[in-house]
């Protein structure tokens, strides 16, 4: 590798590469980044050719589910999610948006069952055009995807 790097390379583990602006913190807060202690370098602003600015995380020693991935892309459609080994790209994960997310998010619904009762909350994905929806499967309401909250531990 021969180009600078704005943030330094990894030896292992996940780099998730040109996220769009305002979704990082959400994805490192959704990905439980730091109640998991793992080692993180996040780049906010740097020079894209694709994008204008793009963001990245890079979490060493650790390697992504593909349900974390797709959870991803609900927040950042256009990020590139690759797994380094020994310093290099060994895999680039294909994402798709997942069908559902249980036990990530609080219902914004404050009525909604899932506050009273000891339930894991499940949320339908829904593409509406350019938007993401997330239908609450207790209370069946929608919310936009920046509505809902992640749960803390
Ligand atoms: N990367 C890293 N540590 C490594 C190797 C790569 O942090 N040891 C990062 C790169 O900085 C980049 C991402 O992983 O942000 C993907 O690497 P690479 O495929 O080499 O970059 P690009 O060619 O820019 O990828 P893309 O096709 O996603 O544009
Ligand atoms: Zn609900």
């Amino acid at each position: 590798m021969n180009k600078t790097l704005s943030v330094s390379a990894i030896q292992n583990g996940t780099v998730i590469d040109h996220i769009t602006s305002d979704q990082t913190l959400r994805i490192i807060h959704m990905l439980r980044l730091l109640d998991r202690k793992h080692t993180v370098t996040v780049g906010f602003n740097l020079p894209s050719k694709r994008m204008k600015l793009k963001d990245l995380i890079k979490i060493e020693n650790h390697v992504l589910t593909n349900q974390e991935a797709n959870e991803i892309t609900v927040f950042a459609p256009e990020a590139t999610i690759n797994i380094i080994k020994n310093f290099e790209v060994v895999q680039k994960i294909i994402t798709s948006l997942p069908p559902s997310i249980g036990g990530l998010f609080i219902c914004p619904n404050p009525i909604c069952v899932t506050h009273a009762e000891p339930v894991k909350s499940f949320f339908t994905v829904q593409e509406q055009g350019k938007h993401v929806q997330l239908i609450c499967h207790y209370c069946e309401k929608t919310f936009d995807r920046n509505q809902v909250r992640v749960k803390a531990l």
